[in-house]
């Protein structure tokens, strides 16, 4: 039926526990709180989210497990996250609709379809906060190594045309830092020369030139060693295809990386 929203989201590990979240992280995390509301607003059918750390090497997966339950201890950062349980329902049939149009498209789509598949601290740390009470059927989308951004737009842009012309109510989440290039201290803010690419990269999502950010990315993307390459981003540009415009609500560090928190509605 429509894409009611698009959202740019962080994942920052320190925030998994909102009773931990230090005072510079706390912005993001009320920002994400206020997505939430009108997440709950909107009521949609299905949450279809993208994770910076479901990172497959060459196969686009789309995760269509009817129950998403599991607890995870993230690998890269134990002290964090550990022993996290999860529990969303899923939608394995628009799951496989998504496989079937990314295969039609000729992209290597792989269908996981797997009880025993952990999440990623990528989707569970946005979720524990946009969608608290589990509530909502979430399918879960990798970012591919071997794909460059064209590819992953056009992957983006057939997960849109599903989206739009399905008879559900969906949104859509990418979750991904901007500017990443990691140093120690959470503290730390990015370079001012990263600081600046990521606004101007923000300022055209807000007003609504997706064409000047798709050009824009692929150079930001290496300056600021944006996540994922930017690949998480291109999805969302290719999703949202069409008339939407950024609402920007926060912007964070963690370890030098720079960290959005945006909704897009048409
Ligand atoms: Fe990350």
């Amino acid at each position: 039926m429509t894409i009611e929203m698009g959202v740019l989201t962080t994942h920052v590990p320190r925030i998994c526990h909102e009773d931990h979240v230090a005072d510079f992280q706390k912005p993001m995390v009320q920002a994400m709180k206020e997505v939430s509301k009108t997440i709950y607003s909107i009521q949609p059918d299905v949450l279809v989210i993208v994770s910076c750390h479901w990172n497959s090497t060459f196969h686009h997966f789309v995760d269509t497990t009817q129950r998403h339950k599991g607890i995870l201890t993230a690998f890269e950062c134990p002290e964090l996250i550990s022993d996290v349980p999860y529990n969303y329902p899923g939608d394995e049939q628009l799951g496989k609709q998504l496989v079937e149009a990314g295969k039609k498209a000729g992209l290597p789509v792989i269908e996981v379809n797997d009880p025993t598949y952990v999440w990623d601290y990528g989707t569970v740390v946005p979720l524990r906060y946009l969608v608290p009470n589990e509530d909502i059927p979430i399918i879960d989308l990798s970012v591919v190594w071997a794909a460059s951004l064209d590819e992953t737009y056009t992957w983006g842009q057939q997960i849109g045309k599903v989206l739009r012309e399905s008879d559900k109510h969906a949104v859509f989440v990418s979750s991904g830092a901007l500017s990443h290039n990691l140093v120690r201290g959470p503290e730390l803010m990015p370079t001012l020369s990263e600081q600046a690419l990521d606004k101007q990269f923000t300022e055209y999502l807000i007003n609504g030139d997706f064409t000047s950010a798709r050009n824009m990315l692929p150079q930001y993307a290496r300056a600021a060693g944006v996540e994922s390459g930017g690949r998480h981003l291109a999805m969302l540009l290719g999703v949202l295809e069409g008339d939407y415009r950024g609402n920007f609500l926060a912007y964070g560090q963690s370890s030098g990386s720079g960290n959005v928190v945006m909704t897009f509605q048409a």
